[in-house]
């Protein structure tokens, strides 16, 4: 993995955001790291100002992960749609980094 982007405080979380780390840590970490803070050369964190929830609401997470993202905010290129993860796992993914978000600041 490369460089972590961002330092990210980890609460306690609830049992949707537990689950959501997993489907995370199965799907999204790869290229945001794990807690989402971002990788050096491959993509930004999500516990940034950029995806508050005014920002970039938690039907971003669907669409991101349903039709991938044409790079905009970052110079990391475009993020390729997400296979096999369902909207109840996305459901969860957004309630952890939500939670992640919050405990950082950002909300
Ligand atoms: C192959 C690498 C990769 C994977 C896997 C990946 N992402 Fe991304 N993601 C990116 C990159 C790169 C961007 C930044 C695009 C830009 O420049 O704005 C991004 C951006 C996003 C955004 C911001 C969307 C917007 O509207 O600006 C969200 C939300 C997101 N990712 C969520 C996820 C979730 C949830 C998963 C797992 C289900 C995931 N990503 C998996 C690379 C990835």
């Amino acid at each position: 993995m490369g460089q972590p982007i961002v330092v990210v405080n980890i609460p306690e979380l609830s049992i949707a955001a537990q689950s959501g780390k997993q489907a995370f840590d199965k799907y999204c970490a790869s290229c945001h790291g794990s807690n989402a803070v971002g990788q050096e050369g491959k993509a930004p964190p999500l516990i940034h100002r950029i995806y508050e929830p005014n920002h970039h609401g938690d039907m971003a997470f669907v669409l991101a992960a349903k039709n991938g993202v044409r790079a905009h905010h970052w110079s990391f290129g475009n993020m390729p749609p997400v296979d096999g993860v369902t909207e109840a796992e996305i459901k969860n993914i957004t309630i952890y980094i939500r939670e992640l978000q919050r405990a950082n600041g950002i909300n």
